[in-house]
């Protein structure tokens, strides 16, 4: 950890290190990846801290409202009113009996630990901010770091652009699996939240008309990433900490310049390879 600090530095005197292309490992944990805030800014803070941009074991924040999960918080909140996610597919807008499936609307759209991460990626709040121990006031947004891919992970505050949380998962789950066995005795459309997110996908002997096969041997299931066990949020697909985030494969040095050692992990719980992210709760 020490080496790699000492290396970035070295990369000049930029307030920014150039970490945008650097994700370090998955599955190694929070010091020295992009969640590392003394590795993402050079000095963050002046005890050379980790975990203290988001938690504090004294003085936490307690302003973010009653839907948010905030544990033992300690990166401002501000004020900040999303633009809710949309639904486009007819059958999320409504089941049968006229239920929406929406709390998208509001502070709903958050619950759980999502509008803790907007904290930092709404792009509104300064990254190496914390409060109280030895409180650092912090200049560094979002849309200031970035390398070849620019400031990617500054996602602004409309929620239209981002894949839909703050949603019940098993509600909607029964219905769509529900709506798809009309004229299909087959169909599912939801994986069932019991199973563990994809590894692999059997492409041998397919036929048309047949869902791909998925093999499931990671070690989280779905259930276990739904905010009280049926809220999608940010967190459903991605995980903080770079621990028990999918290792991802690594591709090609492309046009952005990434390096292949350096290829961002996502810190996500399935790789992106044949889209088994997606395939982990969609059936398609
Ligand atoms: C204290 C600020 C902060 C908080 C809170 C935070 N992030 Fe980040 N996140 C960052 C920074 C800084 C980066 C690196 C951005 C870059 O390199 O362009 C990052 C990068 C990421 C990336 C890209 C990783 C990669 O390998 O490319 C993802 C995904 C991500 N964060 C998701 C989340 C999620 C989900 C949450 C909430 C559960 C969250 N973050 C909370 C600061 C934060
Ligand atoms: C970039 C922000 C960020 C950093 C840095 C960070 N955490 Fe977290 N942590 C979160 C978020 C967001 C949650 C809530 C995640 C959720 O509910 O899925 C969380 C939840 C937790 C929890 C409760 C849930 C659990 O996973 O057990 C503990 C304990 C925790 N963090 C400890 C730590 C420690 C210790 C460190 C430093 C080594 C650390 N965190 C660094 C953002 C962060
Ligand atoms: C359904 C799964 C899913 C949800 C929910 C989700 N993400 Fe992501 N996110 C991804 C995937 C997959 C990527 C990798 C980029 C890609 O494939 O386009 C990603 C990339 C990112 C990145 C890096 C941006 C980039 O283009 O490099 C950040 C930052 C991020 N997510 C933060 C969040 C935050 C914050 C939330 C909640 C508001 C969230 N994500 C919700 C799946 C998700
Ligand atoms: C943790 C579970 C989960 C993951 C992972 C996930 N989704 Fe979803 N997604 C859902 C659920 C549940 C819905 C709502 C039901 C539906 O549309 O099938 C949904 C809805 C959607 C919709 C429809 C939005 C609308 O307006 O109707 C699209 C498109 C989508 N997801 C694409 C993706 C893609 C692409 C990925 C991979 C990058 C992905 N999802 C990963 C659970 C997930």
């Amino acid at each position: 950890m020490k080496k790699i600090l000492v290396g970035v530095v070295a990369l000049g005197s930029m307030t920014v290190a150039g970490v945008a292309m650097a994700g370090l490992p998955a599955a190694t944990g929070v010091n020295g990846s992009l969640h590392d805030m003394t590795k993402v800014v050079t000095n963050a803070d002046s005890m050379g801290r980790v975990c203290v941009f988001c938690h504090t074991p004294h003085n936490a924040q307690s302003n973010l409202g009653a839907t948010s999960n905030a544990p033992l918080w300690n990166h401002d909140a501000g004020t900040a009113v999303y633009t809710p996610y949309q639904w486009v597919t007819p059958l999320n807008q409504q089941d049968a009996a006229g239920n929406t499936f929406q709390p998208q609307t509001g502070d709903e759209a958050l619950q759980g630990p999502s509008r803790l991460c907007m904290t930092c990626h709404d792009g509104t709040i300064a990254v190496d901010q914390h409060g109280k121990a030895r409180e650092q006031v912090g200049t560094t947004l979002m849309g200031a770091i970035g390398g070849g891919e620019g400031a990617r992970a500054d996602l602004g505050g409309d929620l239209t652009k981002t894949h839909p949380i703050g949603f019940d998962y098993v509600a909607i789950r029964t219905h769509r699996n529900a709506a798809a066995v009309v004229g299909d005795a087959t169909g599912t459309e939801i994986v069932d939240p019991e199973q563990k997110f994809a590894t692999a996908v059997d492409t041998t002997g397919t036929v048309g008309g047949t869902y791909n096969v998925v093999t499931r041997a990671g070690n989280k299931k779905i259930k276990d990433v739904l905010f009280q066990g049926n809220i999608m949020t940010c967190a459903s697909c991605h995980e903080v900490h770079n621990k028990e985030n999918a290792v991802q494969d690594n591709y090609s040095p492309n046009s952005l310049g990434l390096d292949t050692a350096k290829a961002p992990n996502y810190f996500l719980y399935a790789k992106e390879t044949d889209s088994l992210i997606c395939l982990s709760c969609h059936i398609k």
